[in-house]
Parts: C-alpha cells; sequence; structure tokens
C-alpha cells in the first residue's frame, strides 16, 4: 500500500491593474479629453426621471457637468419659477469645489462669525444650503452634480440624493466641508476615483458600498488590495472568491484530517485516497473556475494563487489515481516515488513562502493560512525523504505538516464565513484583519508624492 501523504495550500494574491487611468490627470488642467469623466446626456436624463420619481412635489431638477456647464434642466409643471434658478446654483455649489461636499456642506461656515463667510456671494451666487449633490460614477470618478429646488431643503436633498444615485453614487455627509476648502484644492483629491479617505468612511455606512466595496470592504472580499480596472465588471458579476474558497476547504479539510490519521481516517497510516474525487472536482474544479472568475474581473493575486491551488489538487488526485501510473511507473521501488514526489512539495512550499509576503498587503487571515502552509509543506516533503530512506520519523513529519495544514483549514473556514455574510449583507461583519493599511502601496506612495507636490 502507497502512503500518500499531502496537503494542500491555498493563497491568493494581490491584484493588478488591466488598464490605468492617470487619476491624477482626470478632469484637471492639461486634461486629455480621454482623461476627463463627465455625464453624457443619457446618464443626465436618468438622473432627471430619477429626480422626477423621487419628487413628491413639483421640482426643478438641474444637471450640471464638472465645469459647472448646464447638461439637462426640467421644470415640473407647477413648480416654483424663483426655484429654476435655486436649482442650478445648487449643482453649480457643487461643482465649483469638484464635488467635495454636497451644497449643504457650506452651510455653517457662511454664517456670520464663519470663516467662508459670504462664500455664497461668489460666482455669480451659489447656494448653500441642501439639494445640490455630487454624482459619482461606479468607477467613483466626479462626473457632474444635480441641483434640485421646489420642496422644503429636506425634501430637496432626499429628491436631489435619489436622483444622483441613479447613475452611480453620491456624498451624504458634510465631513469633508470641515476642512477641505481651502483657496486651491490640491489636484490628487479632485483626481481620485474617491475623493479622499473621508469619502470612503462615509460611504461604507451606505447601502451603495454593497455595488461599490470600500477598500477594506474590496480586500476582504477578494483578497487583494483594490486596484483600479477599466469598465463595470466587478458590478456586473458575482464574487468568485469565496467558490474557490469553498472547493480548497472541501478538499483540504478532509485531506488534513486523513493524513492525521484521526478517527481511523487514512487507515491509521495517513492513506489519503479516499477523496479523490474531492480532490478533482472541489479542489480543482472549483478552484480554477474561481481563478478564472478572479483573472476576468482583474483582481491578478488571487488568480494566481486559486490556479495554483487549483493544479496542485488537481496534480494530487492525478498522482493517486492508478491511471496515471504515477506510483506503479516506479514498480517495486516505492522509495523512488517518495524521494521524486517530495520535490513537488518542497517547491510547493517554495511558492507559499512567496505567496505569503504577498498577502502582507491583504489580512491576517490570509497571512495565516500561507504561513501555516510555509510549514505543512516541508514537513510533508521531509515525511516523504524519510518514508523513502526508510529510517526517521517519516510519521511525525506527516502529522504535524497536516496539523498546520488544519489550522489553516480553521481559519479558511472562517475567512470564508466571513465573505459569505457578507455576500447577504448580514447586519454584523466578522473582521479578517485587513492589513492593506500597514504596508503601503506603490500606488499609495505615488498618490501622496503627488498630494504634497
Ligand atoms: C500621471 O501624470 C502625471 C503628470 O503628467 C505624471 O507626473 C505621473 O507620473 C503620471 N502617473 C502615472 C501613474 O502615469
Ligand atoms: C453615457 O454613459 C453611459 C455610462 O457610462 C454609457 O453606458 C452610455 O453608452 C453613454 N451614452 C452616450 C450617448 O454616450
Ligand atoms: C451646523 O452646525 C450645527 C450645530 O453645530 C450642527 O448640528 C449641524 O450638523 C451643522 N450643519 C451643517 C450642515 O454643517
Amino acid at each position: 500500500m502507497i502512503l500518500l501523504t499531502l496537503s494542500s495550500a491555498l493563497v491568493f494574491a494581490a491584484s493588478v491593474t488591466a488598464q490605468q487611468v492617470n487619476r491624477t490627470l482626470t478632469n484637471g488642467w492639461g486634461s486629455t479629453p480621454s482623461q476627463r469623466h463627465y455625464i453624457n446626456h443619457t446618464q443626465a436624463l436618468i438622473v432627471i426621471n430619477a429626480g422626477i420619481a423621487a419628487s413628491s412635489v413639483p421640482n426643478n431638477i438641474a444637471v450640471l457637468d464638472p465645469s459647472s456647464q448646464l447638461v439637462a434642466f426640467l421644470r415640473m409643471d407647477n413648480a416654483y419659477l424663483g426655484s429654476v434658478d435655486i436649482s442650478m446654483k445648487k449643482a453649480k455649489t457643487v461643482t465649483s469645489f469638484n464635488g467635495q461636499f454636497p451644497s449643504y456642506g457650506l452651510l455653517n461656515r457662511s454664517q456670520p462669525g464663519g470663516d467662508l463667510f459670504g462664500i455664497e456671494q461668489t460666482n455669480g451666487g451659489l447656494v448653500v444650503f441642501g439639494g445640490g449633490q455630487p454624482i459619482y460614477d461606479y468607477e467613483g470618478y466626479f462626473i457632474g452634480a444635480v441641483g434640485v429646488s421646489g420642496g422644503t431643503v429636506q425634501q430637496d436633498v432626499d429628491t436631489s440624493v435619489a436622483a444622483a444615485e441613479s447613475v452611480g453614487t453620491t456624498l451624504t455627509s458634510i465631513t469633508l466641508a470641515n476642512h477641505a476648502i481651502t483657496p486651491s484644492l490640491p489636484m490628487a483629491d479632485r483626481a481620485q476615483p474617491y475623493p479622499s479617505k473621508q469619502h470612503e468612511m462615509e460611504t461604507i455606512e451606505n447601502a451603495d458600498n454593497i455595488l461599490r466595496p470600500t477598500p477594506s470592504n474590496f480586500e476582504k472580499l477578494y483578497l487583494a488590495p483594490e486596484q483600479a480596472v477599466a469598465g463595470k465588471l466587478r458590478f456586473t458579476f458575482g464574487n468568485p472568491t469565496p467558490i474557490a474558497l469553498a472547493g480548497f476547504l472541501l478538499a483540504n479539510t478532509p485531506a488534513t484530517c486523513m493524513l492525521m490519521g484521526w478517527h481511523g481516517a487514512g487507515g491509521g497510516q495517513g492513506i489519503a485516497n479516499a477523496d479523490t474525487g474531492a480532490y478533482f472536482f472541489c479542489g480543482a474544479v472549483l478552484l480554477y473556475c474561481g481563478a478564472v472568475g478572479e483573472w476576468i474581473l482583474g483582481n491578478t493575486f488571487p488568480a494566481v494563487v486559486f490556479f495554483t491551488f487549483g493544479g496542485f489538487w488537481g496534480t494530487f488526485g492525478a498522482t493517486l489515481t492508478p491511471f496515471f501510473a504515477a506510483v506503479s511507473g516506479y514498480g517495486t521501488d516505492a522509495a523512488g516515488f517518495y524521494d521524486s514526489f517530495a520535490f513537488f512539495l518542497v517547491f510547493m512550499a517554495v511558492l507559499c513562502l512567496f505567496y505569503a509576503i504577498a498577502a502582507l498587503r491583504t489580512n491576517i487571515c490570509l497571512v495565516i493560512i500561507l504561513v501555516c502552509f510555509c510549514v505543512t509543506f516541508p514537513c510533508l516533503a521531509a515525511s516523504y525523504f524519510y518514508a523513502g530512506a526508510g529510517v526517521g520519523p517519516a510519521t511525525e513529519c506527516r502529522v504535524v505538516g497536516a496539523a498546520f495544514a488544519f489550522v489553516a483549514s480553521m481559519v479558511a473556514w472562517y475567512l470564508w464565513f466571513s465573505m459569505l455574510l457578507e455576500a447577504v449583507d448580514w447586519p454584523f461583519t466578522l473582521p479578517v484583519g485587513d492589513l492593506s493599511k500597514f504596508i503601503k502601496g506603490k500606488s499609495d506612495k505615488l498618490k501622496s508624492a503627488e498630494h504634497m507636490a
């Protein structure tokens, strides 16, 4: 009987940018047309119609592009004529400061004694109460503003928020207004996909973060730091990460139990052949499917890790399958087989080491999983070498290696469950120890360097 011990590993990785937009120049001075993002008339009509649908009183609704130019305007029957101008000025108040806050963001500071007292007199007249909302498209670009006037301030705010959200997202907090108005806004601020960290913190509370995850949420959902990807694929498709994780769990967890010989599993000798089907159809197939999904969404790191582990389980399953003659090819020379297969595990260990380093930009759970595999694979390789030599603690090495893989499995179950809860919008979330803030990414550093300049 062949002593086949192994285990698996799993890893995921950091995503990569399919197509970079130079956000420094987005809508900025000297930007070229392809670097500008502005609302088009199709979107403007959607905003107007959403505004009408959300109106409880006759309203005037104005849509401006980021350069404060009118794109669409509609006066509902019997709306106040005086509100025509107000609606446009509300939107203009937002666009004049690059969509950093809703029109009411200036309210308190423009009062007598406020540091921006009189600001509404500038620019041919601004409106500092509610009803003007910035519009961000689904990729996070500031593309224009909507102004609504006709009801009470609260009604106008509600209508304008609903209108803005018909084509993307908006801001519902004025935190930024308390510090953002300086004589000149840093270009980096206006150019980022998210206006600022505060904006991210605000949107995390909103339902729209289901559509556009915040950076820490993104990292949790996809096991990779967020990077820009062209198009809206991430809004169109589901999240493949938990699918791949489920495949990993259903292959890895029972295999480790067999290798440890629990409850008589593995015939007490760590024989892991019973679940060969699971290695192929849960391990390999689900991991490959998840990897393809990640690849399509532009999440390179998880795609690489899932493909690798899918490959591992396929290899493991095939090695156990007599058809491939992996074992019988060695005839009676079992030692030759052990010594040869051990090298596969040695290099899986090397791979996991690199993955573990890359994972330091993701979350603690993933790092624990990968570090466990950095122990598991060398132990299993040692177990094979000892088995090949016929002396030494082959069994002990196998059990220790499997134990670490089992720990990795337990952490992976937790990670997977936290993603499931996220996927069904469960009222609480399980923390996975976001690490993306601790090691600053190259692109983050570039951004802050531009900011300082
Ligand atoms: C974006 O453009 C600015 C200005 O030309 C340049 O300094 C910066 O390096 C560019 N960034 C990238 C990521 O290409
Ligand atoms: C307007 O923008 C939307 C969203 O980006 C796009 O789907 C649509 O095709 C555009 N319409 C026109 C007329 O350019
Ligand atoms: C204005 O100030 C009051 C009192 O400090 C505060 O409660 C309110 O939220 C502020 N409103 C805005 C729009 O800044």
